[in-house]
């Protein structure tokens, strides 16, 4: 079975091992709740690393006080099964980091923003657009447990999902910014989502949340995307691309209820910003900026209680 290390001195005994031995460590940071998205993570750093540590904390921080932090899914017997079945060339992960909210915050965490003290890690101008908007507080409390994690796995390399572009772009730039040598920022890596291959639903830890009505509308967000996408490539412009897109959403609501689907489906945003500095992309974007810079084109949608996001990179490659 696989080790697992709760305290962060524990766990420094054996990376002063692998420092040693001068071998190379993954690291895979989650919260849990493992899907096939988590997986392709863990393949891609067993795949290039000697070694490979996935975390599994449900980070207080990154919850806001009215957000869904008690009811996430936890389902840690399951997931410790199912990475012992991961196997790459026979490679499983070599190491589990399972802390405990005391072990990461030794000084007590408070779930309300203004009570808290302490030390705290913010990617100013970053942090505050496309999700930062919706959830102000969000990537402080990203930014700061993963700071925390890097200091205490020390990667050689950290793997992160495309699903949450902003989260990877964006820790990336802390890594820059802080002089962070585990893992130095080219080191940083971004795996494509992983999908429903019936109909292209991104996976999530929070699909588990929708109901059966719930699930059959959730792929209407990538859908939407894609309209967008499709007028971009056509040369459309930003605000008829978002247009566009939105009315697909409104059509899709029209059929639930016409098919009489009990599901409340609502767009919280799509929008386009520029992946260099998370601005907001302007409505008469030029042919230049298209083809040089790529866009982030992105969106929430809630279903029922669930808030579901989603991207597609334009322009990139
Ligand atoms: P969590 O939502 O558990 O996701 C862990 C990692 O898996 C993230 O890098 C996320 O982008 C990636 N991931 C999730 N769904 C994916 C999919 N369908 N395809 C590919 N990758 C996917 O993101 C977090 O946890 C937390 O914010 C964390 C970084 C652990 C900090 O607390």
């Amino acid at each position: 079975s696989i080790p697992i290390f709760i305290t962060v001195a524990e766990y420094r005994g054996w990376r002063r091992k692998a420092f040693a031995e001068n071998k190379s460590v993954g690291f895979v940071p989650t919260m849990g709740a493992l899907h096939d998205g988590h997986l392709s993570l863990v393949r891609r750093s067993l795949a290039e690393n000697d070694l490979t540590v996935l975390s599994i904390f449900v980070n207080p921080a990154q919850f806001s006080p009215h957000e869904d932090l008690t009811t996430y899914p936890r389902t840690l017997e399951r997931d410790l099964e199912v990475l012992a079945e991961q196997n790459v060339a026979m490679k499983q992960p070599s190491a589990v980091f399972l802390p405990s909210v005391k072990e990461m915050y030794p000084g007590g965490i408070h779930q309300d923003v203004s009570q808290q003290r302490g030390t705290f890690v913010e990617v100013k101008g970053f942090g505050e657009q496309m999700e930062g908007k919706s959830r102000p507080t969000f990537f402080r409390g990203v930014a700061t447990v993963v700071t925390k994690l890097f200091n205490a796995i020390e990667p050689t390399n950290a793997y992160f999902g495309e699903k949450d572009i902003q989260q990877a772009f964006l820790l990336r730039r802390m890594v820059t910014d802080l002089l962070l040598s585990h893992p130095s920022p080219d080191h940083v890596h971004i795996v494509p989502t992983v999908r429903d291959a019936s109909d292209n639903l991104a996976l999530s830890s929070r699909n588990a949340y929708l109901s059966t009505s719930g699930r059959k509308v959730a792929p209407t967000l990538y859908a939407s995307l894609q309209v967008a996408q499709g007028y971009w490539a056509n040369g459309g412009s930003k605000s008829e691309c978002i247009n566009a897109a939105t009315s697909f959403v409104q059509q899709r609501v029209e059929e639930a209820k016409a098919q009489g689907l009990d599901v409340n489906m609502k767009l919280d945003y799509i929008e386009m910003n520029q992946v260099r500095d998370f601005e907001v992309v302007d409505d008469d974007a030029t042919r230049h900026l298209r083809e040089e810079d790529p866009i982030i084109l992105s969106g929430a949608l809630w279903v029922d209680k669930t808030r579901l996001i989603d991207n597609i990179l334009l322009g990139a490659q």
